[in-house]
This record gives C-alpha cells, sequence and structure tokens, in this order.
C-alpha cells in the first residue's frame, strides 16, 4: 500500500484488539480516522475505557477520537470473554484516561467517516457487527462510500471458538453480521480458518516485543498476564492483529469469493456458510503466518 489508508476501528478491548490497536497506531501506513467501540469481549463500559486509556497511554497528543457504540447486539444481550481477556477486558491496569469519548455515538461517527471521503475509508471490524450494521442500516450513501469492511469473524471451513459451530464475535451478534454480509460493501472475512494459524507462543516472552516504547512495554504486559492467569494455554492467537496486518498488506490473504449467510438460532447460531462462486464476500483461507508475525512484531517493536 503506497498512501495512507483512511480506516475507523470498530472494537471491543480485549486483549488482541489492544495489540490491533498499537498496530494501527504505530503503522505508517494507516490514517486512523477514530474508533468506535462495542460491547463483547467486555461491557461497552469496559471496551470504551479500555480503548480511551490505549489511546491516551500510547498516543500522547494525537488526535484519535473514540466513538461510543452498541451496549447490546440487535436481540438479546452480549455474552462477555472476561475468562480469556481479564479482569476489566484487558487484564493490566493503564492510568485513567485523560480524554473523553467523542461528542458524535459510533454510528454517526461511522457515518460521517464514510461520507467525508466516499470510495477511501476501510472499516476494520473487530468485534461484534452491531454497529457497522447499524451504521448501514437504510443508508446506501454509507454503503457506497465504505470502500471495504474487513471482519474479524468467522469460522468457515473450521471448527468455532464458542461453539464447534461458531466464532465469537458472529456469534455474539448474528443478525448485525448477516445484514453487513448482505449489505453489498466489499467485505474480507477473517476468520480462524486465517487467525487460527497466526500466534504468539508462551515460550517467545517475556519479550515477544523489542525496545522500550510504550506500547512494546504495554503489550508484553498484556501477553504475560494473559499467559500467566491461563497455564495451560500455549498460544496467543493474532485474530484482531491479522485483520489490521492484512489491512496494510492484502497480499498476507488468499480468499474465495463467497455469498456468506449467518445462523442466527439454534445449536448452529452464528455458523457461517460459504456458498462460493460470485459475491461481496472474500473469505479468506489462507495467511502467510510467518509474515504475519513479523508485522505484528516490527509495529509494536520499537
Ligand atoms: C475474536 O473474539 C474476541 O474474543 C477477540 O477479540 C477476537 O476479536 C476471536 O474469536
Ligand atoms: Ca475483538
Amino acid at each position: 500500500m503506497n498512501h495512507m489508508q483512511r480506516v475507523v476501528i470498530d472494537t471491543d478491548p480485549g486483549t488482541d484488539d489492544a495489540l490491533a490497536l498499537l498496530m494501527a497506531l504505530n503503522s505508517p501506513d494507516l490514517r486512523i480516522e477514530g474508533i468506535t467501540t462495542v460491547g463483547g469481549n467486555a461491557t461497552l463500559a469496559d471496551t470504551t475505557d479500555n480503548a480511551l486509556r490505549l489511546v491516551d497511554h500510547v498516543a500522547v497528543g494525537r488526535d484519535v477520537p473514540v466513538a461510543v457504540g452498541a451496549e447490546r447486539p440487535a436481540h438479546g444481550s452480549f455474552s462477555h470473554a472476561y475468562h480469556i481477556h481479564g479482569a476489566g477486558g484487558l487484564g493490566v491496569d493503564l492510568p485513567a484516561a485523560s480524554i473523553a469519548p467523542h461528542r458524535a455515538d459510533a454510528v454517526e461517527f461511522l457515518r460521517d467517516r464514510a461520507l467525508a471521503a466516499p470510495g477511501r475509508t476501510a472499516v476494520i471490524a473487530l468485534g461484534p457487527l452491531t454497529n457497522v450494521a447499524a451504521a448501514l442500516d437504510g443508508r446506501p450513501d454509507v454503503a457506497q462510500a465504505i470502500s471495504e469492511i474487513l471482519v474479524m469473524g468467522g469460522a468457515v471451513e473450521v471448527s468455532g471458538n464458542v461453539t464447534p459451530h461458531a466464532e465469537f464475535n458472529i456469534y455474539e451478534d448474528p443478525w448485525s453480521a448477516n445484514d453487513v454480509f448482505a449489505s453489498g460493501v466489499p467485505v474480507t472475512l477473517i476468520g480462524l480458518d486465517v487467525t487460527h494459524k497466526t500466534a504468539l507462543h508462551r515460550d517467545g516472552g517475556p519479550r515477544w516485543f523489542e525496545g522500550t516504547s510504550r506500547a512494546a512495554l504495554l503489550a508484553n504486559r498484556i501477553l504475560s498476564n494473559s499467559f500467566r492467569e491461563r497455564p495451560d494455554v500455549q498460544e496467543f492467537y493474532l485474530h484482531d492483529p491479522l485483520a489490521v496486518a492484512a489491512a496494510i498488506e492484502p497480499e498476507l490473504l488468499t480468499h474465495r469469493r463467497a455469498q456468506v449467510a449467518v445462523e442466527t438460532d439454534g445449536e448452529e447460531r452464528g455458523q457461517t456458510v460459504a456458498s462460493y462462486g460470485d459475491g461481496p464476500v472474500k473469505v479468506a483461507l489462507g495467511v502467510d503466518a510467518v509474515r504475519v508475525v513479523e508485522v505484528v512484531r516490527s509495529l509494536i517493536s520499537n
């Protein structure tokens, strides 16, 4: 990518979301228009607080708006994943943020930033798709204006991680996922098919990231804490970091084009079903995992 790609990052930080945000904030290839928060890994209050604290801690003096999004999915409520991500959703203490959320909510913010540069703004969606679907709802002008949505979500040819059928982000709000996949906006679906091939290993620590920048030190703390809290786990999957890496280097992934439908009910809730052929969704099925780890480490180390 030889120009700065304008992006809005929709996220539920979340330990791997935090790494993805650190990468994006450090990337010379991305221009972060802002961050929108959604409940998911943690409550909306926690994910928003985590996003604000992260930005305040590592992007001192930069204008990176954080706009508050959905507290609950299209139906029902989110089931959080504190048991994976740790207390507060990050598992590490960060100083209280000195910045406040943006005046616009996530839906207004997404629409505004897309329409400000039609065809030139991508969305990187790292949590349940509630905000993104709401921003597109009844707004073909917004759908037209978004160049691409990179979605971390789904498990197309592999098993899920919350049920045998479903990946967490899609399971949390399958209705919104369906709306996004049917919106006509080009989607790259970065699911467990590829994210489970990209990981940092416990043995690589405690300095997975080199240098003494706040980003490197924080990322090392997040991983150390995560491995300490879950002694049986050997690999920290780079789910959300892979979506940011793919925004920077699309050639990291190979895809098949498809229509994707999501099961909304019963045991198969959250299952992503691809009909290959034509369609607006590029389902990522192959990944250069070695290069991904290089990209993640080099963007956070400094
Ligand atoms: C996804 O779910 C969340 O727990 C992670 O942050 C990632 O977005 C992986 O299934
Ligand atoms: Ca996430």
